[in-house]
């Protein structure tokens, strides 16, 4: 059997969980399911990153004992995780005996072999990050992620000779192109690599200054760091250096991180590995940043999102969906419950809410609830059989390399199939003319793609859709599920089972900004818009931030350009705006720029403008430009950005 490791960080205990941990320990919980349903032995580990001067803080805040503070708040994540359904195998603190043996054996090793040495180091150290920084990393004299002035240390401590194996890390990213995912953290990590030499990593701190860590094994006067002691958790789990799980999960580990800690994982860790000789992992996935109305989540400003208030509103298989289902990995994403409730409301209770619901009542009112056998056939069926192959093929490859909204959009091209594949077959039509053998398959083809679609979606939504195979009236057995074999199979579904009556597993939330307004009287209508016009006449031309908000507008590459076929003065620009497929804009700029002066420009587009076609050609947005005199400029930023970077 294949095996499969994920991992997700081991989380500082400074604070309690918010979204952001939750979301990418979900991420790993549905990559881990999804891997046990493609047949898989799949290991999951989650836990806590206990040591370290933040936390001495934190506890002292609280005038509690650090051992005290940490096993407080360790337990709120640990508790936590059965509440958002969370299949993780194992939970690892790094103040457990098990973890400090093997962490003071791999710095013995790297010790012994001659690549931690004892030398003095000044530097300017923030504590919020737990790292010394250099005259040219410092913004201002300031730390550049918490705008404090970092203390000047100069004390004698371990180093790590991290610069000796900085060619060997250069060169494996370079023969396993998806070590790191995706492509735009490998190449961040390629060009810090590239641009000077890595400097030796400080391993060690002296006991005068703290405490609370592990003692190194070579010298009881100092702990040591809290990033070399935590990544060896991944380890550590697997029980190193002699466990058989180590022998069988390790490398196929997979690593799930945000952009935060892309260097610890992507520059520190794969070194550590080398030198304490163990091979490197296989990949490490990286994703962004959730943002709550576009700003940073913080307590200060009292917008932190937290996970069981959303399960508490929402259910928690929504809340799940809408995180994996909005987020393009990798990339960063606005978080608002009026967004979580639009997706709830049009995908999960209008098109798969309703699938179920129309089929399961169709199924009670012309077979008695019985699921019928199939019988008379048509192209129609083998036409949606196909949809649905290919919409499972495109979830599977999508699931597999972490693009988990590109995977959900592609199997709602079946839900959607569906649905349109009832109104064209009209099964309540066939009823009334007697029709039986053509209803019959009608039927059995929809349950049995919306069995498929349930086995799919146990990975998103492991509650949810383990009710909506129990409503088919065959139940989940993990053991009998194999992804890849649902891609040929068909009719597992026996007839002669009985479904359920009714399915209603999403219901609809109103948006309480959306209330309807009690129905005014016409006239009052007409007076009231009289004055809204008179309103807008008045020629203040303001509008409110809130409306100003509502464009999204981002830096694009221009990757294509080409003339309209049908429009001299139109030009096709297809345009890279940091989303899953390249947007295509039509632009009225043929006048002023030839189609190969724009590849490779950046430009500002406008990508929420409801798309439209312009002489047969879809328009995807709106190319922001400038007019001044006979020229036209294209407005673009002063030096190049990542594409898809919000204009703001
Ligand atoms: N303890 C270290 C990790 C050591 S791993 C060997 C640490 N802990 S942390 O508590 O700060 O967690 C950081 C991680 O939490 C991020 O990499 C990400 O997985 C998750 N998130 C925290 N806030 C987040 C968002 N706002 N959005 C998405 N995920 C973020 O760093």
């Amino acid at each position: 059997m294949e095996r499969f490791y994920i991992t997700t960080p081991i989380f500082y205990v400074n604070a309690k969980p918010h979204l952001g941990h939750a979301y990418s320990t979900i991420v790993a919980d549905s990559v881990a399911r999804f891997h046990r349903l493609m047949g898989e032995d799949a290991y999951f580990l989650t836990g806590t990153d206990e040591h370290g001067d933040k936390i001495v803080q934190a506890a002292e805040a609280q005038g509690k004992s650090p051992q005290e503070y940490v096993d407080t708040i360790s337990g709120l994540f640990r508790d936590l995780w059965p509440d958002m359904n969370i299949s993780n195998n194992d939970f690892i603190r790094t103040t457990e005996p098990r973890h400090k043996a093997v962490v003071q054996e791999i710095l013995q090793k790297v010790y012994d072999s001659g690549d931690i040495y004892f030398g003095e180091y000044g530097g300017h150290y923030c504590f919020g990050c737990e790292r010394f920084y250099t005259e040219k990393e410092l913004v201002d004299g300031k730390c550049p992620d918490h705008q404090t002035v970092p203390e000047y240390i100069a004390e004698k401590n371990y180093f790590f000779k991290m610069s000796k194996y900085q060619d060997w890390l250069k060169d494996h990213i370079n023969k396993n192109p998806d070590f790191i995912r995706p492509e735009r953290y490998k190449n961040e990590v390629l060009s810090l690599l590239e641009s000077g030499e890595l400097e030796d990593l400080c391993i060690s701190r002296p006991k005068s200054r703290l405490t609370w860590g592990i003692e190194l094994p070579f010298d009881n006067d100092y702990v040591t760091y809290v990033w070399f002691d935590a990544l060896i958790n991944y380890i550590t789990a697997l029980e190193y250096p002699e466990g058989k799980k180590f022998e069988e999960y390790w490398p196929k580990a997979n690593h799930l991180v945000a952009k935060d800690i892309l260097k610890p994982h992507a520059i520190f860790w794969p070194t550590m590995l080398k030198a304490a000789g163990i091979e490197p992992y296989q990949h490490l996935n990286v994703h962004g940043y959730w943002l709550v109305e576009d700003t940073k989540m913080s307590k200060s400003i009292g917008n932190v999102v937290e996970p069981l208030a959303m399960k508490d509103k929402y259910g928690l298989d929504a809340f799940r969906y809408f995180l994996l289902r909005d987020m393009v990995f990798g990339q960063d994403s606005s978080f608002s419950e009026k967004a979580l409730i639009g997706r709830l409301n049009a995908e999960l209770a209008n098109d798969l809410g309703n699938l179920f619901n129309r089929t399961l009542s169709m199924t009670h009112k012309y077979f008695g609830g019985v699921i019928p056998r199939p019988d008379v056939e048509d192209i129609v069926d083998a036409e949606i059989k196909k949809i649905g192959q290919d919409a499972m093929k495109a979830f599977q490859d999508n699931y597999s390399e972490m693009k988990f909204s590109r995977a959900l959009e592609g199997l709602w091209e079946l839900v959607r199939g569906l649905n349109k594949y009832i109104d064209e077959t009209a099964p309540w039509t066939l009823f009334k003319n007697e029709e039986t053998g053509r209803l019959q398959t009608v039927i059995y083809v929809l349950l049995e793609n919306m069995r498929k679609i349930a086995v799919h979606l146990w990975p998103v939504m492991p509650e949810a859709s383990e009710k909506m195979l129990d409503q088919l009236g065959m139940g989940f057995d993990q053991e009998k599920v194999n992804l890849p074999k649902e891609l040929d199979v068909w009719g597992l579904l026996e007839s002669s089972e009985t479904v359920a009556k009714t399915s209603n597993l999403f219901p609809r939330v109103d948006l309480p900004e959306v209330k309807e307004e009690p129905k005014k009287p016409k006239k009052e209508k007409a007076k009231k818009q009289a004055k809204q016009e008179k309103k807008a006449d008045a020629g203040d031309g303001t509008i409110e931030f809130e409306d100003f908000l509502k464009v999204d507008m981002r830096v694009g590459t221009v990757k294509e350009v080409e003339k309209h076929p049908d429009a001299d003065r139109l030009l096709l620009v297809r345009v890279d705006t940091g989303d899953d497929e390249i947007r295509q804009v039509v632009a009225g700029i043929a006048d002023f720029f030839a189609p190969d002066d724009l590849v490779g420009k950046q430009v500002v587009v406008v990508c929420n403008l409801k798309p439209r076609k312009l002489r047969k050609q879809l328009s995807q947005g709106m190319i922001l430009a400038v007019k001044s005199g006979d020229e036209l400029q294209l407005l673009t930023p002063t030096s190049e950005v990542e594409p898809g970077s919000k204009v703001s």
